[in-house]
């Protein structure tokens, strides 16, 4: 007995900034961001506003799609680094927000990588047997956690959430495999200290630089793109699937020049690559189910099709879920 995704949601901050806009904080450039990265908008908390209400948001959705109540659910799994409290989880926040009990909810912390170590978590409590229908989430509001003087990190981050009602089914469509790999040795390309102080945008409060995410960006880089480009075609091997027979990549959006690499690297054509980094930009662990509910929305994934979803991130972390959807 496997796992499927029946339905997915996403949930958004109000504030949209632009790359224009961050001219007004910083030197910087609309061209510079956008010929870089690909980033021209991303979505940004403001400081009245609670990741835990829009991820709760993105839930519901999610669960309305699949016609079904929050209290039919067995578990929900949050991949995330951004809750406000170090406890409760992030997953008994949302659980309380959809006014339900008894149910274990719990995080999931992978950074970037956070959705596809969810999403493995979830598939291996599904076919142990004991759950049968969970909710799985990506969210993260790392726009909170840079040092808005700092241009090489600051402009890469959007906030936002993702969900995905996953139930047990027999049969072969589903999570066909996952792979998830780590290296704590690397983890000085890409961390914060935790300090318990949100600073979003608009707020007076700012995170020493010290406490703010401390990112090698030409070293990640190249490891962002060797590490997810290997780690798709493993567990598409391991699946016994051919690279040329997945219809659609998802990845996380980390930068567009990440994402055409992974793909030039494995040979997978552009039109089989889904990007939204444009107007997201890089929200950790909400981008894989933000885009994958997007896809959805554009008609570019059917039944039965191979979709490959993969990511990299803090930690380092890095993993991949091959889907026959
Ligand atoms: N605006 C204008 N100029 C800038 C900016 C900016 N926002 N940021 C950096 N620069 C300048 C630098 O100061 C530097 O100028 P200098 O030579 O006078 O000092 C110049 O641009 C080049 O800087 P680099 O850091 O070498 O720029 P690079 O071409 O490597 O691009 C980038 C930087 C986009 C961060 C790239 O290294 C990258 O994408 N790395 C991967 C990081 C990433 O994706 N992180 C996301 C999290 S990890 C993940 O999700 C997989």
């Amino acid at each position: 007995m496997g796992s499927r995704i029946v339905a997915t949601g996403r949930a958004l901050p109000h504030t949209v900034l632009t790359n224009k806009d961050l001219e007004r904080y910083m030197d910087t450039s609309d061209d510079w961001i956008s010929s870089r990265t690909g980033i021209r908008q991303r979505f940004a908390m403001r400081q009245k506003e609670s990741l835990a209400d829009i991820t709760a948001e993105s839930a519901r959705i999610a669960l309305e799609r699949a016609g079904m109540q929050a209290s039919e659910l067995d578990a929900i799994v949050v991949g995330t680094v951004s809750s406000e409290y170090g406890f409760p989880s992030f997953g008994c926040q949302i659980q309380s927000r959809l006014g339900i009990d008894s149910i274990p909810c719990f995080d999931v912390a992978a950074a970037c990588s956070g959705f596809i170590y969810a999403i493995s978590v979830a598939d291996s409590m599904m076919r142990a047997g004991d759950f049968a229908r969970v909710l799985t989430i990506g969210t993260d509001a790392l726009s909170t956690m840079v040092d808005w003087n700092d241009r090489r990190t600051s402009v890469l981050f959007g906030d936002g959430a993702g969900a995905v009602v996953m139930v047990t089914e027999p049969g072969p469509r589903g999570v066909l495999g996952s792979l998830l790999r780590s290296s704590g040795r690397q983890a000085d390309l890409l961390s914060v200290r935790s300090t318990g102080i949100r600073s979003t945008i608009d707020s007076e409060v700012r995170r020493d630089p010290a406490d703010s995410i401390q990112m090698k960006g030409p070293e990640l880089f190249k490891v962002a793109v060797k590490s997810m480009a290997e780690v798709t075609a493993q567990v598409a091997e391991r699946a016994g699937v051919k690279l040329e027979d997945i219809n659609l990549v998802v990845p996380h959006q980390a930068n567009m020049r990440i994402l055409t690499a992974v793909a030039d690297r494995l040979g997978i054509p552009r039109e089989k690559l889904f990007t939204n980094i444009d107007r997201y930009g890089n929200t950790s662990a909400a981008s894989v189910p933000i885009a994958l509910d997007e896809a959805l929305e554009q008609g570019r994934i059917h039944d039965n099709d191979l979709v490959m979803l993969n990511a990299c991130g803090g930690g380092l972390t890095w993993g991949a879920n091959l889907i026959r959807w």
